[in-house]
């Protein structure tokens, strides 16, 4: 389970990490919008690396941190951009799935239980890609609807996910010197 957890930790940091990269190619195609709602999801990412990271050092098991991979440049266009962001999300949903089984295999409880807040989270991460791809594809290629949604999701704002277990909030007991807000 260790292993896997390890794993998932690279995982979530290659998320963040793939996430600013679509980021800075969205800003770079001038759909600020976009780039922001994107630089959102990094973050977010970065608390799912916390979270797993957290909970490996509360078993009171050894960290050890991979290289992460260099993420793409340029995905062509806001739609195939989203449309791998969603597919990546896939991948993820896909993980937590096999970990829980793995966990569920080894009577693991503590993990099948943090998995299981994962199990929720991808519904919404795969929801929140494939709304993304769904509006892309409705805009087409009428430029004006397509800066109306980059403007709509340049709104979102970063919160940290609701519940987020072995994450504790900056400004309270026992959080993290410079853990993301
Ligand atoms: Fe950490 Fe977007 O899944």
């Amino acid at each position: 389970m260790l292993g896997e957890l390890n794993q998932q930790v690279n995982e979530e940091l290659y998320s963040m990490y793939i996430y600013e990269a679509m980021a800075a190619d969205l800003e770079y195609r001038g759909y600020k919008g976009m780039a922001t709602w994107m630089r959102v999801q990094a973050r977010e990412e970065k608390i799912h690396a916390d979270i797993f990271y957290n909970y490996v050092t509360e078993r009171q098991a050894h960290m050890e941190l991979e290289a992460v991979a260099k993420p793409p440049k340029t995905w062509g266009s806001p739609l195939e951009l989203f449309k791998a962001a969603y597919a990546h999300e896939q991948h993820i949903t896909g993980r937590i799935h096999h970990m829980a089984k793995v966990a569920q295999e080894l009577n693991d409880y503590a993990s099948l239980k943090l998995l299981q807040w994962f199990v929720d989270e991808q519904v919404e991460e795969e929801a929140n890609t494939s709304e993304a791809v769904q509006q892309l594809e409705i805009a087409g290629s009428q430029a004006q609807a397509v800066l109306m949604l980059d403007r709509e999701m340049g709104a979102r704002v970063y919160a940290v996910p609701a519940n987020a277990p072995y994450y504790t909030k900056p400004g309270q007991p026992g959080a993290v010197a410079g853990a993301a807000a």
